[in-house]
């Protein structure tokens, strides 16, 4: 059946709200170094499948690359209710029409630092996605979180995945965001 609207009227328009830190990093039971973190080739995944943009959240001090003295940093974060300064920040998300936020499970939820951005934000009449890395935790309190600070938002359906099985899952994510972004 013909609609008369053009193609790319009908699509969804997605951005991927991205933090990742590359350095030491606890995966299987140890230690790693990671050249590129995690979430960050998670969301290259559904980036190249769905051609949503990608805003990477940067901090102005970056958290530590040692793995143990980030964990102190980040609890320290979190304890404080911390919203640590950042880089650049989005104003406008209303050209999107499902917003994904992808982040590590620090302590459960999304680094402090997630938050700094989502809560300038205006989120009504959008679709957000929880996206989280993570070495067991799954979503954790990702998805109540995002509901207490994404004004407006509705909260969709999320995917956790296992941080060291990253660069195994593409097929899997890819499939996850063709199902719950077009
Ligand atoms: C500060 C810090 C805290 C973490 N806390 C948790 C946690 O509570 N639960 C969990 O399953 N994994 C935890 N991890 C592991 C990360 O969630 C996991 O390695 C993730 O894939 C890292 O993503 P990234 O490389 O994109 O930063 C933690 C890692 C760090 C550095």
């Amino acid at each position: 059946m013909r609609t008369g609207l053009p193609l790319v009227e009908l699509m969804k328009r997605t951005l991927i709200i991205c933090y990742s830190r590359r350095g030491w990093n606890y995966a299987n039971g140890s230690v790693v170094y990671l050249e590129r973190g995690n979430t960050e080739i998670a969301a290259e995944y559904i980036a190249r499948e769905t051609g949503a943009e990608i805003f990477g959240i940067e901090t102005v001090k970056p958290y530590s690359d040692d793995y143990t003295a980030c964990t102190e940093e980040a609890r320290a974060e979190l304890r404080a209710g911390a919203r640590p300064e950042l880089r650049n920040y989005l104003s406008d998300i209303s050209g999107y029409d499902n917003i994904v936020v992808a982040g590590p499970c620090w302590w459960g939820t999304y680094p402090c630092a997630v938050f700094s951005q989502l809560e300038r934000l205006d989120f009504a009449g959008r679709k957000v996605f929880p996206l989280m890395t993570h070495e067991g935790s799954g979503m954790g309190r990702a998805a109540k979180d995002l509901a207490a600070v994404c004004r407006g938002a509705v909260i969709a359906p999320g995917l956790a995945v296992t941080g060291s099985a990253v660069a195994n899952s593409r097929d899997m994510i890819a499939a996850w965001a063709r199902k719950n972004l077009a």
